[in-house]
């Protein structure tokens, strides 16, 4: 019997891992194993991977040598850093780094990385129409993921480049879910105009990322843009409607009134959202659902994942 390759997962009990550790348990004639790497293996979710026929083996992304010995004899690992864990776009790019060494002194033969685009090749510094933040970023937590990618290439790791896109899951867990107005109507709060949101249910992109290593190498060196669905927030605010069985309505607001709301983080995202608007074009073009269906078969539709969770997003 060939023995299973190893995909070391990083972030495993989150959704981009914990989908990909599903991923490979769902496919058990598909040769590979997956190794879900998690800082604490006694937790009830690190338990659950265990079941599911997982390795679960402990290491901190911010621990290199942990990183090491999570990553050796694997043949794959997935690679993902958590910027709202800290905030911090140079922590996440020492992350990065951290993840990519490892992976070379581990002699993986495939890594991805979980990135995102580095905006300050659209929208320059000196670009005025959105604030520079934290003194050189426009989209922090972007910039910081597309900044990373070279420690992949430069340590000389056979690396996939996996651009994501916004999580359907936002409107569970990220507080961006419709919410009640003075009229009593609830309303979708983005400004994003007309423009279409590439997004997907945080789930399929694990099955996108088993997809690139069941591809084999071939990806190698490659970027893939993955979306599920690409709806505009009105399109958005009517599958809402017609799945929810109550009036939503969208609200365009624009960039500044959004990085105004004062939450921690609001100004990294409402550059973000501005950048998706201004830029739709390169972004959805970046993200075609067909390659990202090609890889993941189950990939869902904003309303087949709205029809599939609709009792989890809270109306408030
Ligand atoms: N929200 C969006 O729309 C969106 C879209 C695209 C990309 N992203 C990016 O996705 C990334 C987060 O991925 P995710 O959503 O899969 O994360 P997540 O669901 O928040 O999961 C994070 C998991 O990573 C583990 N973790 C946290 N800190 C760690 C550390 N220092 N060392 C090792 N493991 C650690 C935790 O596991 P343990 O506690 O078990 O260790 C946790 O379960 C962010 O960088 C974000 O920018 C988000």
């Amino acid at each position: 019997m060939t023995e299973k390759k190893i995909i070391a997962v990083v972030g495993a009990t989150g959704a981009q891992g914990g989908g990909l550790v599903r991923a490979i348990a769902a496919d058990p004639s598909g040769g590979f194993v997956a190794r879900a790497i998690t800082r604490d293996v006694g937790t009830d979710k690190a338990k659950a991977l265990a079941r599911l026929g997982a390795e679960v083996v402990a290491a901190d992304v911010d621990d290199e040598a942990s990183l090491r010995r999570a990553f050796e004899g694997a043949h794959g690992a997935y690679c993902v850093t958590f910027f709202w864990a800290h905030m911090s776009p140079e922590k996440e790019i020492a992350e990065a780094g951290a993840m990519a060494r490892a992976a070379k002194a581990a002699g993986v033969r495939h890594a991805i990385w979980s990135t995102l685009d580095d905006t300050r090749q659209w929208v320059p510094l000196s670009d005025s129409r959105m604030p520079t933040l934290m003194g050189k970023y426009k989209v922090p937590h972007f910039d910081a993921k597309g900044e990373a990618n070279h420690l992949f290439t430069d340590a000389g790791v056979p690396t996939t480049f996996l651009l994501t896109s916004f999580y359907w899951d936002n409107l569970i867990h990220f507080g961006m879910g419709p919410k009640k107005g003075p009229d009593g109507v609830l309303g979708l709060t983005l400004p994003m105009g007309e423009a279409k949101l590439p997004g997907i249910a945080s789930e399929d992109i694990g099955g996108c990322a088993y997809g690139i290593f069941k591809d084999g190498t071939q990806h190698v060196g490659r970027t893939i843009g993955i979306s599920g669905d690409q709806p505009t927030g009105a399109q958005m605010a009517a599958a809402m409607s017609r799945v929810l069985g109550r009036e939503v309505r969208y609200h365009a607001i624009t960039p500044d009134a959004y990085r105004a709301f004062g939450f921690p983080g609001a100004e990294d995202l409402g550059n973000m959202f501005q950048f998706y608007r201004d830029f739709e074009r390169d972004f959805c073009a970046s993200r075609d659902p067909a390659v990202a269906r090609a890889l993941n078969p189950s990939l869902q539709t904003f309303e087949q994942w709205l029809a599939r969770n609709k009792d989890r997003i809270p109306l408030e």
